[in-house]
């Protein structure tokens, strides 16, 4: 069985209920890691970012934000008013391209949304660019599988902000963390957010064995999206994820459990691969078959986009001999 996100062994399940660190704890350990950033726990990485939003003044602002991104931003960016202007993304990098940042920043972005797409950095020269930008620039890291890719390539001191969300780089159900830098040093307390079907849906998803029922049920009645969590303010993760993500840190700074980015198939009759990949137990996903771009009735005009958003796959980390399997499905398909 293999699953996109990371899931803990039954055992290791049960022992969350009871081991685990706090979230001050959890904040000491990061700001080592982070020096010189405030370290904020949230709810999910959607929070996250609406949180970077109020404390940086983007409210009622322009950001620039990449067309290929998860529409699940949307009710964020409705919120706070924040109007939008999508970048084409290039089929090399999953990222836009130094000309589409050149041709559509304009004066009136306050802020730039870059998002290492399956953990592929920021291309050097799109860095070198966004360094001397003059813009807010805030990194969605929801994609990237561990804190050490930024670390490696030095990314992230060319952010003012960035966001992890906790569920995609470890075993816990909900969370999120927001890495601000040059904010006032106030901690603070969000209410925690209240038991719902989608925490719970997340909370078996975290056991391997759980999850394979649940995405087997899934296929079988032919399930999409139910129970999926809507972010309607910002809130605190619940207790158990904390635990989950403090018991798994270590493992995260030691890079032992995950590679540094989802790995991904882009091909054209995805639907039916799809299939045959998840019954063979390699539970697949298609990711932003509706990017953000897709939600808004403006600026539209992202032809990559809308190409990938209908080709791509998104595979679990698996070992060299069950990539072998997913070659074969793909040979036996092809016509
Ligand atoms: C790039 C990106 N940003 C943000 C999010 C939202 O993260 P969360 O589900 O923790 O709110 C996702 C989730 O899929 C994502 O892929």
């Amino acid at each position: 069985m293999y699953f996109i996100q990371p899931t803990l062994k039954f055992r290791e399940f049960l022992g969350s209920f009871f081991v685990g660190g706090s979230e001050k704890e959890l904040s000491e350990k990061l700001s080592n890691y982070f020096p010189n950033r405030e370290i904020f726990f949230t709810d999910s990485g959607r929070s996250a970012l609406a949180l970077i939003i109020e404390k940086l003044g983007l409210k009622n602002s322009t950001m620039a934000v990449p067309a290929y991104i998860c529409n699940v931003l949307k009710p964020i960016f409705d919120h706070y008013g924040i109007r939008l202007v999508f970048l084409d993304i290039d089929p090399e990098t999953f990222q836009p391209n130094l000309n589409e940042y050149r041709s559509k920043i304009t004066d009136e972005v306050k802020a730039i949304l870059i998002c290492p797409t399956y953990g592929f950095p920021v291309p050097n020269e799109t860095a070198d660019y966004l360094k001397l930008a003059k813009r807010i620039i805030i990194a969605d890291c929801a994609q990237c599988m561990n804190f050490n890719f930024l670390k490696e390539k030095s990314q992230e001191n060319s952010f003012n902000a960035f966001y992890y969300s906790l569920p995609k780089i470890s075993p816990a159900p909900d969370g999120g963390v927001a890495i601000i830098a040059n904010t006032t040093q106030s901690t603070q307390n969000f209410p925690r957010s209240s038991f719902s079907l989608g925490f719970l849906k997340n909370l078996l998803k975290s056991c391997g064995i759980l999850n394979f029922f649940i995405q087997k049920t899934r296929d079988l009645l032919n399930l999409n999206n139910v129970g999926n969590l809507r972010w309607k303010n910002i809130t605190a993760p619940h207790q158990i994820s904390i635990k989950i993500f403090s018991n798994y840190l270590q493992k995260i700074l030691e890079k032992k459990s995950t590679s540094f980015c989802v790995p991904i198939l882009c091909i054209a009759n995805r639907d039916g691969i799809l299939k045959k990949i998840r019954k063979n137990n390699i539970f697949a996903e298609i990711i932003w078959s509706d990017p953000l771009v897709f939600s808004y009735p403006y600026n539209r005009h992202c032809p990559n986009t809308d190409k990938l958003a209908r080709q791509i796959i998104c595979l679990p980390n698996m070992p060299e001999n069950e990539i072998n399997k997913i070659k074969i499905i793909l040979k036996q398909s092809s016509p």
